[in-house]
């Protein structure tokens, strides 16, 4: 990897958008090891200044000085879906290794190149995967990599959190900044789940979908199911329709055993058959939550395991804990590419139901 724009041992990032996300990261750089936060910059200067205030670092007034004047090693892009692609594109122009927030683009070929761009300049694009640094993921994880319970044979899985009205009447709900609804934005995290558990996912096959009343476009529901190059069949659900459920739910059936997860607060558990069964409450991340106002436990340690693991791969070190890596950007890209075959499937679906009541079909797809 590009090592040679890198002059000191710590990494200096900028952060792009300091919402919810973007606060969030910036927060967790200052906590990691290695890293230290230059400054941020967002469109809303206000919310940019008040951030600034906050983390005690810079604020740049427009982004081409953030990305280029600030002389940061790193963009983490924490934006709405839709300014993702032409910021990492800006970023890699300015040989900068980008981070960018999940979905990495609305658009997976855009991703694809965008991936193959970031090799060609040796810099690492990572994809804000951070699931797979919660306690219980690199649990399972290590189960799949030491084979304990043999090969995971079916994976039963559901996520989503139904938005508040404000959320939803912001990027999240306009399908040309979001790409779409829950599908998109929670269900990004629950495939790239999938595959960094069961392996590269084959076809997927759209079962059922909803969409919102009143947000064309916006997928609330979806249902599809598939199988793994392992061989490992999945069945899965994204929902905002369902306030009553976990945020996350996984199920892996293994050759010998099971193993269940949940999230929030976050449980697992495993069970080898005949033997008895392990449960774990995750309570140390409950309390660091708790005692240090954290918004959901385990969160904030996910986000700094994530920096670490960015971390070396940029410093070209060797993995001292390879259990769980990074979403790359080919990650990124082939997740963008499973959501956008489901997208299609399910935009046909509606369709037709919009022909087989006679309705006009609202041209909500995205450019
Ligand atoms: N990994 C996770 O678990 C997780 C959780 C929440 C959000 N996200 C992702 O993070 C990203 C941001 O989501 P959020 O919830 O923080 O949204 P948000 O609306 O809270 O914040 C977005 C911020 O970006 C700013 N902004 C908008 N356009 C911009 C531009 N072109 N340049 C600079 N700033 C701009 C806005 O002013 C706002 O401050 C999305 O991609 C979302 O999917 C990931």
């Amino acid at each position: 990897m590009a090592q040679s724009r890198t002059r000191s041992d710590t990494l200096r990032a900028v952060v792009l958008g300091v919402g919810g996300q973007g606060l969030r990261r910036a927060q967790a750089i200052r906590l990691a090891r290695g890293w230290s936060l230059a400054g941020v910059y967002d469109a809303d200067p206000a919310r940019a200044a008040a951030a600034a205030r906050k983390l005690g670092c810079e604020s740049w007034p427009d982004e081409a000085t953030a990305i280029v004047g600030s002389a940061a090693d790193v963009v983490v892009v924490a934006t709405p879906p839709a300014a993702h692609d032409r910021q990492i594109e800006s970023a890699l122009h300015a040989h900068r290794h980008v981070l960018c927030e999940k979905p990495m683009t609305i658009h997976a070929d855009t991703a694809s190149f965008l991936a193959h761009d970031a090799e060609r300049r040796g810099l690492v694009l990572a994809t804000g995967f951070n699931h797979r640094f919660y306690s219980p993921v690199i649990q399972v994880i290590e189960c799949v990599r030491s084979n304990r319970l043999g090969q995971i044979c079916h994976v039963e899985a559901a996520i989503g959190h139904p938005p508040d009205d404000a959320t939803l009447n912001g990027w999240l709900g306009d399908r040309g900044r979001s790409g779409g609804g829950v599908l998109i934005d929670n269900g990004s995290h629950l495939v790239d789940l999938i595959r960094s558990t069961a392996g590269e996912l084959g076809p997927v096959k759209l079962e059922d979908a909803r969409w919102h009343e009143r947000k064309p476009g916006i997928d609330t529901y979806l249902k599809f199911c598939g199988e793994s190059g392992t061989g490992a069949t999945l069945r899965a659900e994204c929902s905002w329709e369902h306030p009553e459920r976990p945020y996350l739910a996984m199920e892996f059936v293994f050759e010998k055993g099971v193993a269940r997860i949940s999230a929030f607060p976050w449980k697992s558990e495993f069970v080898e058959y005949g033997k008895p069964r392990t449960a774990n409450g995750h309570l140390r991340d409950r309390i660091a939550a708790k005692w240090l106002g954290f918004r959901a436990p385990g969160l904030e340690s996910s986000l700094v395991r994530e920096l670490e693991a960015i971390r070396q791969a940029i410093r070209g070190e060797a993995r001292a804990d390879a259990s769980t890596d990074f979403g790359t950007a080919h990650d990124g890209a082939r997740v963008a590419e499973i959501v956008e075959s489901l997208r299609n499937q399910a935009d046909a679906v509606m369709e037709d139901r919009q022909r087989s009541i006679g309705q006009a079909v609202p041209r909500s797809r995205c450019a």
